[in-house]
């Protein structure tokens, strides 16, 4: 563990991430060493805008949902070029900014006809010939049915201004298996096909969230090269040959996040010991957890190989009997002001938390930088202040 991150520990009183950018630039690496060269990588910005900028030349698209996003995207200095417009949700005034500026060169996605029509009315009143992907439904709220999908495209001729480059589909995250990818790829490149022999249309561009999957418990078995390679088998053999981006969060960015948390309180109720911590489930989210019980990779600082002697329900501090990070957890012999690590925390820790439930902080956000620099890129917030009414 690096020296300044030691220090953090010392002098820190509450709870924090490290997001280490060497680690997150080494999974891009791998990640294209164990897939198709020809394959495009896009970073769904949700899953942690703050690596956005440390990743701006590896990665070769930024997915992009919500006016929020964008605007973090553009401070940032994201090329428009590199940018998907997507989320289920695009404000009108959002769509027209886009149609009315020239400088914009990225891409769209289409979640409705009624988006679309929108777009193509924009796009026709300022001239800007936007690129779009149509999103194809899982049979959730989100994307366009396939008989929908075939009416624009049939009737492509009409808006003449709008240049469809093909098709987005997400059905999901944290997929473990092979054979579902599989089926996805086959349904989709079924569906390309069908598109280009009934219509006359084939799609430049397949934008697929492949929802790749990673291992947060002790009790995972992920074998993530079969994966790859069955995965990129499957996209080798398509019939039809769109470009093809994966459109990635959780597998790109959760193994470069480490969430700290101190041990403030103890006790035992009913035989049960607890420990409390000053962080919670507002700001770490595993997905997949199950009732507490699965261990995720984590550590008790500075205590790394001390031998497990006591057993302890680790909690947060929320007023929910729900905040239990971890039942019977083996550790070390612990003292209050223990500091707890949590790993692979990289990935929509920091945004998907009820971080506005008891007016507690907002953690701070450091980089740890390649040159072993740690740098504070938020500082720890109070949300009091956003829960606050204010009269007159
Ligand atoms: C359209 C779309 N693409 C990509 C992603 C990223 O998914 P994951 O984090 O599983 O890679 C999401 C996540 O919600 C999504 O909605």
């Amino acid at each position: 563990m690096s020296d300044q991150i030691n220090a953090l520990i010392k002098e820190s009183t509450t709870s924090f991430y490290v997001f280490d950018i060497a680690a997150l630039k080494q999974r891009i690496r791998t990640l294209r060493a164990s897939l198709p060269e020809t394959l495009s990588l896009c970073y769904a910005v949700k899953a942690n805008p703050f690596l956005v900028k440390e990743i701006a030349d590896e990665a070769d698209r930024f997915e992009i949902c919500s006016p929020g996003e964008l605007e973090i995207c553009r401070k940032l200095g994201i090329a428009s070029e590199k940018m998907v417009i997507s989320g289920v949700y695009k404000t009108p005034q959002m769509l027209e900014e886009l149609a009315a500026d020239m400088d914009f060169h990225g891409i769209v996605t289409i979640e409705s006809l009624r988006q679309y029509e929108i777009l193509c009315g924009q796009v026709k009143k300022y001239g800007n010939r936007i690129p779009v992907l149509l999103r194809l439904t899982n049979g959730s709220q989100f994307g366009i049915g396939r008989e929908e999908i075939e009416h624009i495209v049939a009737e492509r001729e009409k808006h003449g201004d709008i240049s469809i480059l093909g098709i987005q589909y997400f059905s999901g995250t944290q997929k473990v298996s092979a054979r579902k990818l599989k089926r996805e790829i086959e349904h989709l490149d079924q569906f390309l096909g069908r598109l280009e022999t009934e219509y006359g249309y084939r799609a430049e561009e397949l934008e697929y969230g492949t929802g790749f999957p990673v291992a947060y418990f002790e009790e995972d078995k992920l074998d993530e090269q079969e994966l790859f390679q069955s995965f990129s088998q499957q996209i080798g053999s398509m019939c039809t040959h769109p470009a093809v981006t994966i459109e990635l969060g959780r597998s790109m960015a959760a193994s470069c996040g480490q969430y700290y948390t101190h041990v403030v309180d103890w006790k035992q109720n009913k035989g049960q010991n607890y420990l409390l911590v000053d962080g919670g489930m507002h700001q770490m989210v595993y997905f997949g957890q199950y009732m507490a019980m699965k261990p995720p990779f984590f550590g008790v600082c500075g205590k790394e190989d001390a031998p497990k002697e006591e057993v302890w329900n680790i909690c947060g501090s929320l007023c929910t009997m729900n905040d239990i990070i971890l039942k019977q957890a083996s550790l070390p012999k612990m003292e209050l002001g223990d500091v707890l690590c949590f790993q692979n925390t990289g990935a929509y820790c920091m945004t998907e938390g009820i971080s506005l439930f008891l007016s507690r902080d907002l953690p701070a956000v450091y980089l740890l930088l390649e040159n072993g620099e740690l740098l504070q890129v938020r500082k720890s917030y109070d949300t009091a202040e956003l829960n606050m009414p204010v009269y007159g």
